[in-house]
């Protein structure tokens, strides 16, 4: 059974919402060995170690990755090693509500390319972007463009990649 590492960063749970959908239809329909893990409490040296097979997901505040999962995406050596990438975000969030694809792709651009630029022995062979959501403890939705869909669609994509 070919092992994969699901490693997330999430503040608001949408990442990490995102990573147990994948890891269940990765299990599932592709059975493939799914391992998941929080970025804030896991030992990455040791899964980089022993995973060859990675999807790694943070959520975008501002702008910004979650700390941890930045430094591993941007420091860490992915030679010969199979990685695909997502992040949740607002903005593309909107880009998948409007069908708006162009925006969508300058958001994961953006979100995504920028952040791995500098790191030339990652070429993930999947990248993308779902919405988010961000609640205030209030009940104010600032955010709400989540779709479980589009985490199941790119599931199933990426999932043949992996076997
Ligand atoms: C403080 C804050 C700042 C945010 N800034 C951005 C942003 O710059 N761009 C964006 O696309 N979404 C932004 N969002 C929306 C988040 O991407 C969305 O809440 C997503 O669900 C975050 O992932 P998480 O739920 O895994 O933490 C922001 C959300 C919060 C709470």
């Amino acid at each position: 059974m070919t092992k994969v590492a699901i490693i997330f960063g999430t503040r608001k749970g949408m990442t990490r919402k995102s990573a147990e959908i994948i890891a269940d239809i990765l299990k599932t329909k592709f059975k493939l060995d799914i391992a998941l893990f929080n970025a804030k409490k896991a030992k990455l040296k040791d899964i980089l170690e022993e995973y060859e097979n990675l999807i790694i997901g943070s959520g975008i505040a501002m702008g910004f990755w979650v700390r941890t999962v930045k430094k591993i995406v941007q420091k860490k050596d992915f030679t010969n090693k199979k990685v695909a990438l997502f992040v949740c975000s607002g903005l593309a969030g909107d880009a998948l509500k409007a069908n708006d694809k162009e925006e969508h792709q300058k958001v994961i651009s953006k979100y995504i390319d920028r952040v791995i630029a500098k790191n030339p022995s990652l070429q993930p062979l999947a990248k993308t972007a779902f919405g988010g959501r961000w609640v205030r403890k209030n009940g104010e939705q600032i955010v709400d463009n989540w779709k479980k869909e589009d985490v199941e669609n790119w599931a199933e994509a990426i999932g043949k990649l992996f076997q």
